[in-house]
């Protein structure tokens, strides 16, 4: 057993004083350390240093690992241009990305914090670095294929690359299952994979309204999708509409990504049927898609978690950095209440989504923290999450399942 007694902590979206934890794999008790240490007097009493914040471990809900080799090569600013950038140097950056590399961004990402992370695995390359590496991983195997030639084909590697997944439960690996969008994947597949989803209860994740150029795909048939598909597809039809894509997940509670190009309309809509969206603002920003209208969010409820998405649309995947550019953003409302909002979205609200046992500190729940020190006192408790965000590009431990790893 070993108890922790930090100046605060993080508990159900408040920061608490005089306050330590007892946790060994799960958390045991919270309670004053006097109290702790009359209950457990054989504990190892964790050393720490001011001003030091303890809160559930982090979970960043969308990375792409296996474009982990990007750092100069892709085209930023605009999405479509980012795409073929992707299409041109696909081979290149995911022959040069090789398990080393995606170990040293998995443990950038713990440095940061993360305990838990959710990766959109196109090929299935990342899955030995994600069973080896000390963080849970919800590994969502994507379907990609517009072409009704080759849809047989792509879904059959899809279905094998989930039963492959499914082997590394024991290693901390969660089975799921992503779309790749509305415009690359064909309604008869999507239809069938939804189902694989919603039969065997795994996560579902997608793609969805990322830029203007997939809205006007969709809605017309034109604007820059139509010379890519001609060229690459020989097609000038969309497979698919928005509303008929959204309907697909009618039945699945599914973790959108993006969505920075949805009306209020379809923002309802997705409020209605339960379903949750991975929000990355420097993605959003590097790809030239716009700003998510976060506040329309909060007002209808929409659970929304903030990503770092993978390094093909990032300069990191420090999820602390992430949330300083989220902050500097979304200029509306209270800069507090914002930055609360943002720790919950790391935390909370994805152990919600995903029905995690983590991502809160209670008792029963893993023990997965990231305890971060402040560079001095904090004026007040409400500041605390503000204070961690502007100031923290490391933290200072992290344990999963009560093991200290950094
Ligand atoms: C497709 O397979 O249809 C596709 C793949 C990547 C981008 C767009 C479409
Ligand atoms: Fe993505």
């Amino acid at each position: 057993m070993t108890i922790i007694n930090p100046n605060y902590i993080y508990i159900n979206g408040k920061f608490k004083e005089n306050l330590s934890v007892a946790f060994d794999k799960e958390i045991k008790a919270i309670d004053t350390i006097e109290n702790l240490q009359k209950k457990y007097p054989q504990a190892t009493i964790e050393e720490i240093k001011e001003n030091s914040v303890l809160y559930p471990g982090f979970i960043n809900t969308h990375v792409h690992l296996e474009f982990s080799a990007n750092k100069t090569t892709l085209q930023y600013g605009s999405f479509m241009p980012w795409l073929d950038s992707v299409i041109k140097n696909r081979e290149e950056l995911v022959g040069e990305c090789s398990n080393d590399l995606m170990m040293q961004e998995c443990q950038n990402m713990m440095k940061s914090g993360i305990t838990t992370f959710g990766a959109i695995s196109s090929f299935g390359l990342e899955l030995e670095v994600c069973t080896q590496t000390p963080q849970k991983v919800i590994f969502f195997n994507e379907i990609i294929g517009s072409n009704p030639a080759t849809a047989d084909m792509l879904y059959n590697d899809f279905l094998e690359r989930l039963d492959e997944s499914k082997k590394y439960s024991d290693q901390g690996v969660t089975p799921a299952v992503a779309i790749h969008s509305p415009y690359s994947v064909h309604p008869i597949v999507l239809k069938r994979t939804v189902n694989v989803a919603k039969t065997e209860n795994l996560p579902l994740t997608a793609h969805f309204l990322e830029s203007q150029a997939e809205r006007e795909w969709l809605e017309e048939n034109s604007g820059e999708f139509l010379p890519f598909f001609q060229k690459f597809f020989n097609s000038s039809k969309s497979v698919t509409k928005i509303d008929e894509f959204l309907k697909s997940f009618d039945e699945i509670p599914t973790h959108f990504a993006h969505v920075v190009q949805a009306n209020e309309e379809e923002l309802k809509y997705l409020a209605q049927k339960g379903h949750s969206i991975a929000h990355c603002p420097r993605s959003n920003r590097l790809l030239g898609c716009g700003r998510l209208p976060i506040e329309t969010l909060i007002e209808l409820k929409i659970p929304f978690t903030i990503a770092t998405d993978g390094l093909s649309s990032n300069n990191s995947l420090n999820i602390l950095d992430e949330l300083r550019a989220g902050v500097m953003l979304h200029h509306l409302g209270s800069l507090e209440e914002l930055a609360s909002l943002f720790i919950g979205s790391i935390t909370s609200v994805p152990a919600d989504i995903f029905s995690l046992n983590s991502g809160k500190i209670e008792v029963g729940r893993d023990s997965d923290f990231a305890l971060v020190t402040l560079p001095a006192k904090p004026s007040s408790l409400e500041s605390i999450a503000l204070q961690t965000i502007l100031h923290t590009k490391e933290v200072t431990n992290v344990w999963i399942s009560g093991k200290k790893e950094i």
